[in-house]
């Protein structure tokens, strides 16, 4: 592996949002789905891998009974942008009935999102809401209805905190940018 592309700390830029950022927003988001959802057993559907950690710290925030499943798509861009998105880990329960939360890292053009609430939507959730810790809403392509929000984005790339650039990066407590040359 050459240094130009080893995924080291050294090429963290900016830091956007810090743990303790991250962490405050993640309480508030935590206790405004567990107001919404009281008794109604929540199920969360965390879309893996970048959305894994932020659904780890989201569900120690709730106070209501949930269930958690765990799905992992192929996003378009492996695709060719056909805005088609393959399946690589479906849910081992069904959502028939089901009060559904998507749980995502980030939403930028959107394709990938609504690709999904589609396909899940034809399973017959009795409601289906989407959380996300990043709305990246310049990147926009296709108009999502987001019901949970951590932070807006600028038009940058982020890695960190769940994020990832060549699978690296993930463990970050932090949200940052990468410096010019490194991706
Ligand atoms: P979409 O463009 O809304 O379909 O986003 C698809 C996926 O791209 C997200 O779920 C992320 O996994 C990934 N992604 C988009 N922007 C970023 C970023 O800034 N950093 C890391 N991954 C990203
Ligand atoms: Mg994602």
């Amino acid at each position: 592996m050459s240094s130009e592309n080893f995924c080291g700390y050294e090429n963290i830029d900016e830091i956007l949002f810090s743990a303790e950022q991250i962490q405050e927003r993640v309480h508030q988001l935590g206790e405004a789905i567990s107001k919404d959802y009281e008794t109604k057993d929540p199920m969360l559907i965390s879309m893996l891998k970048g959305g894994a950690i932020f659904t780890a710290d989201l569900t120690r925030f709730m106070s209501v009974p949930l269930t958690l499943d765990f799905m992992a798509i192929s996003s378009y861009r492996s695709n060719g942008n056909s805005g088609v998105v393959r399946i690589l880990k479906d849910l081992d329960e069904s959502i028939e009935g089901k009060e559904v939360i998507i749980v995502e890292d980030i939403v930028a053009t959107g394709l990938t999102l609504s690709y999904l609430v589609r396909f899940l939507k034809a399973r017959n959730p009795a409601s289906l809401k989407i959380c996300t810790l990043l709305d990246r809403v310049v990147s926009r392509i296709i108009d999502v209805p987001i019901s949970y929000r951590g932070f807006e984005l600028p038009d940058v790339f982020v890695v960190g905190y769940g994020l990832d650039f060549q699978q690296h990066y993930r463990n970050l407590p932090f949200i940052c940018t990468l410096k010019t040359g490194t991706r």
